[in-house]
């Protein structure tokens, strides 16, 4: 970029990490409308705020009335949108904060974006599998059936693409387990992740 320097901060991750008292991390939920993402992930947000974790939800529903109020479902938006989340998302962990991501995601390439972006080191994916027949049962927003109607284009699942991750760290089947039994297979990968590390007792200099 032209004429734009960007400079360092005289913080540093370690020392954040110490104030923090948590390694910081990008957990991000993927899978398809109505297959559990938000649910799970705000319980796990609920879980790990009790444990005293600083932790914050960024899901596709709020972020689309806010930040990416401009954007809609092409390709083309939806990269956009995964984009911004993960340029937000890693700018919260730089900042010492366990940050979760519950969006749809459907392209492979994004979500690599995404773990590129924040860092490889710092990145856990979590499939939210669920068979689109089964989502389209639950239509818990009644968007399938207007999608099925011809009222919604580009409806992931059926009007649009799901490339489903070739190898998550966690992956949950939530038409055969429970939301309880899922959440506990996704709080005992991520919990150990969080434990803090060495991070240096310095504080920083004004
Ligand atoms: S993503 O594909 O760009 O990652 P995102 O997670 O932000 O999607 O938003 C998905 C939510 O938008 C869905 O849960 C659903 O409520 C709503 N939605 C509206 N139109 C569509 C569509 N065409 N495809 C999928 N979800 C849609």
């Amino acid at each position: 970029m032209q004429n734009i320097f960007p400079f360092e901060s005289r913080v540093s991750p370690g020392q954040r990490k110490h104030l923090m008292r948590q390694e910081p991390r990008l957990v991000w939920f993927t899978g398809l409308s109505g297959s559990g993402k938000s649910t799970l992930a705000m319980r796990l947000e609920s879980h790990l705020f009790q444990q005293g974790y600083k932790v914050y939800l960024l899901d596709g529903d709020n972020v689309r009335h806010g930040l990416n109020s401009d954007l809609g479902f092409s390709a083309q938006d939806r990269h956009e949108n995964i984009r911004r989340v993960g340029e937000v998302a890693a700018m919260m962990l730089d900042a010492g904060l366990v940050v979760l991501c519950a969006f749809i995601s459907p392209y492979a390439a994004e979500r690599t974006f995404v773990r590129n972006t924040v860092g490889f080191d710092r990145f856990t994916e979590v499939f939210v599998d669920c068979p689109v027949q089964v989502c389209e049962e639950r239509d818990t927003k009644g968007l399938y059936a207007k999608a099925r109607r011809g009222l919604i284009s580009n409806f992931t699942g059926i009007s649009a693409p799901y490339e489903a991750p070739a190898a998550p760290d966690v992956a949950v089947r939530t038409d055969t387990a429970s939301i309880e039994e899922s959440l506990q297979e996704i709080v005992q990968h991520v919990v150990p992740l969080l434990e803090l590390k060495d991070a240096p007792r310095v504080v920083a200099s004004v």
